[in-house]
């Protein structure tokens, strides 16, 4: 198996940069389209078959380092107890939000293997066809990023509601990402037991915190779970990706994961001196970056890997997911690059 991942995330010297890009399966390539088709999205989440097989398309396809679990970060919320849909209009939708004492008492305490075992069967059917490819990475949201959905009922502008329980309820809100953060915690347990080999943390929305706020009601509690899965399994990297950090990155750092994601909106020179060799770090190309192609592209690529050079480790990915309309060569030509101008002699 191609290592060089793992090794990167333990900061141990690699012979060229891994490449890896969030949400790498999805709708830029026609093999998941043709997949998507015959499936609606949870159909698809929930099928282990069909999971693992849009899983390995972008490994085979973009020759990327990694292979990422498909799913998505809503899932355990049904076993919580919530409804969930995708609507192909308003994207994620959950009913009935959390908004009362009520409701955050009747979420439940979940158990993975029972709760979700489409999880766990994707994930032993991908170690199995993985093995001679490259790591598998496991996720969850991170706790307040699972909240903002919970409490809004879905994505959000403003984040109105979510903000109003913390300022004006937090002991409701405390009361909540506890809950939220014991379900992270056996949900990532639970995958890492199921053969994941590596695990991301997504927090899509810390950075639109203020950083007092941030540092409250947030970092506490993703330090709560990276803590808890470095006791259980101190040999499986973890990777907190925190989307536009620029503002909190030095409470980031503090999170204890052995790899700090980093949005496009920093330096990664920034990041890297910031972050010292606490952390190795992980990013950080804009998505829109893959509309060009040729040396322009090629450049973007180079500037990164020169800038990431003294990191403790580097793994090369974009500044959030790829996006939809994604050429699908200017993505392998992408992966080409990062391999060939990181190439260390
Ligand atoms: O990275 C991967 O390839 C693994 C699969 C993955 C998906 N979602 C598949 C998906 C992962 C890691 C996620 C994480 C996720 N889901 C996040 C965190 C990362 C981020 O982008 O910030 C969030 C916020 C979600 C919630 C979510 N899921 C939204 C808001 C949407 C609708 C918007 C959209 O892109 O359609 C989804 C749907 C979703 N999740 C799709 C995929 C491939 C598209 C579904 C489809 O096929 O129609």
């Amino acid at each position: 198996m191609n290592d060089t991942f793992l090794k990167a995330c333990r900061g141990e010297k690699t012979d060229y940069t891994p490449v890896w890009f969030m949400r790498q399966a999805g709708r830029y390539l026609p093999e998941y389209q043709k997949v998507r088709s015959k499936v609606d999205f949870l159909t698809l989440c929930k099928t282990p078959e069909l999971a693992a097989e849009v899983t390995i398309q972008p490994v085979d396809i973009l020759g990327v380092d990694a292979a990422i679990l498909f799913s998505d970060i809503l899932i355990p919320l049904e076993a919580m107890g919530m409804k969930l849909e995708f609507s192909e209009s308003k994207g994620p939708v959950l009913y009935n939000p959390i908004r009362d004492d009520a409701a955050v008492s009747r979420l439940k305490k979940i158990k993975p293997e029972e709760d979700v075992p489409f999880v766990m069967d994707t994930i032993k059917i991908l170690r199995k066809e993985l093995e001679k490819k490259v790591p598998l990475i496991g996720f969850s949201g991170a706790p307040f990023t699972l909240a903002t959905y919970m409490i809004e009922g879905g994505s959000s502008k403003n984040f109105l509601n979510t903000k109003k329980m913390m300022f004006q309820s937090p002991e409701l809100y405390g009361k909540l990402m506890k809950k939220i953060v014991n379900t992270v915690i056996s949900y990532l347990s639970s995958q890492i037991a199921a053969g994941a080999q590596a695990v991301q943390i997504f927090d899509s929305w810390a950075g639109i915190l203020a950083p007092d706020d941030y540092k409250e009601f947030e970092l506490p509690y993703v330090k709560k779970i990276v803590s808890s899965l470095k006791k259980q399994h101190p040999e499986t990297p973890v990777i907190y990706f925190a989307n536009n950090c620029a503002g909190i990155i030095k409470d980031v750092k503090k999170s204890g994961a052995d790899v700090v994601g980093v949005d496009w909106r920093i330096d990664i020179a920034d990041a890297i001196k910031r972050l010292g060799k606490k952390a190795a770090v992980q990013g950080n190309l804009d998505p829109c970056a893959l509309f060009s192609s040729g040396e322009e592209l090629e450049k973007k690529i180079q500037d990164i890997l020169i800038k990431a050079e003294n990191a403790k480790g580097h793994i090369f990915n974009l500044g959030h997911g790829i996006l939809p309309e994604t050429p699908v060569k200017n993505a392998i030509a992408a992966v080409e690059a990062v391999h060939k101008y990181s190439k260390r002699g």
